[in-house]
């Protein structure tokens, strides 16, 4: 576990943008007068959304927005390890998971590459200043394994030659196809479907969230807060090719 403080090198200051700004208003509206506080995750999230990652100015432009001490929204900040505590990679920041099931089936093998072609040590900078990187606990797409969260997307069923690929193509200004990168639609077996022998896709090529994630193309995008959802802005959902079908 690494020791979670304030970064050495901070901003002279952190201002939400506009938009940004209005939308956290909203949301501390949503609690009862004297119960503003309730909204500092939802507004540090915002803050790491719009920068990257929280420095001491967001941090107290958070505490003063939410009239808490600031020592009690650093806190939170420092207790919770979704927060960054120092700055990214302008690109990305690169999540391994390297828990049991990643572990086993090659997560330190991702983590030797972005040893080497990040940076040595987690949370530190690659020489360009794109990219970074840290080890994870299980994000929960164990059976997708070995995998990485990249802003907000996953990259499942990783080998070396892949996760290199995705790093190269994100350094490329690209934003590869999140999900399974072995061919697999979800989290069906290896072998293939056995009991349920098509996929109810409702003929959406990738699955769910990775038909949601390409609608949305926000993967390591900064929230501005002006962006306009897909469903309001009533743009279609891409539908694709039929539905696979797997053989026994
Ligand atoms: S062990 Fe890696 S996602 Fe669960």
């Amino acid at each position: 576990m690494s020791i979670r403080r304030l970064h050495t090198e901070q901003p002279d200051s952190f201002k939400f943008t506009a938009a940004n700004k209005k939308w956290a208003k909203e949301q501390i509206a949503k609690y009862p007068k004297g119960r503003q506080a309730s909204a500092v995750i939802p507004l540090l999230w915002r803050a790491q959304e719009q920068e990257g990652w929280l420095s001491k100015p967001a941090i107290e432009t958070v505490g003063t927005m939410l009239d808490m001490a600031f020592i009690r929204v650093l806190e939170v900040a420092s207790f919770y390890f979704m927060f960054q505590l120092a700055p990214v990679g302008k690109i990305a920041h690169v999540q391994v998971c390297g828990t049991l099931s990643c572990m086993i089936c090659g997560a330190e093998d991702l983590i030797g590459i972005c040893k080497e072609e990040i940076a040595d040590k987690p949370h530190a900078l690659s020489a360009d200043g794109n990219f970074s990187w840290e080890e994870v606990e299980c994000l929960g797409a164990c059976t997708n394994a070995p995998m990485v969260q990249i802003g907000k997307d996953f990259y499942e069923d990783l080998t070396e030659d892949t996760f290199r690929e995705i790093l190269a193509a994100f350094a490329r200004g690209e934003v590869p196809t999140p999900g399974p990168q072995n061919g697999r639609y979800a989290a069906e077996p290896l072998s293939g479907l056995s009991s349920l022998t098509e996929f109810n896709t409702g003929n959406y090529e990738t699955n769910a969230s990775v038909t949601r994630a390409l609608e949305y193309g926000d993967t390591v995008k900064r929230i501005q807060g002006n962006e306009v959802p897909i469903l309001v802005a009533g743009k279609k959902p891409a539908k694709s090719k039929p539905a696979k079908k797997q053989a026994k």
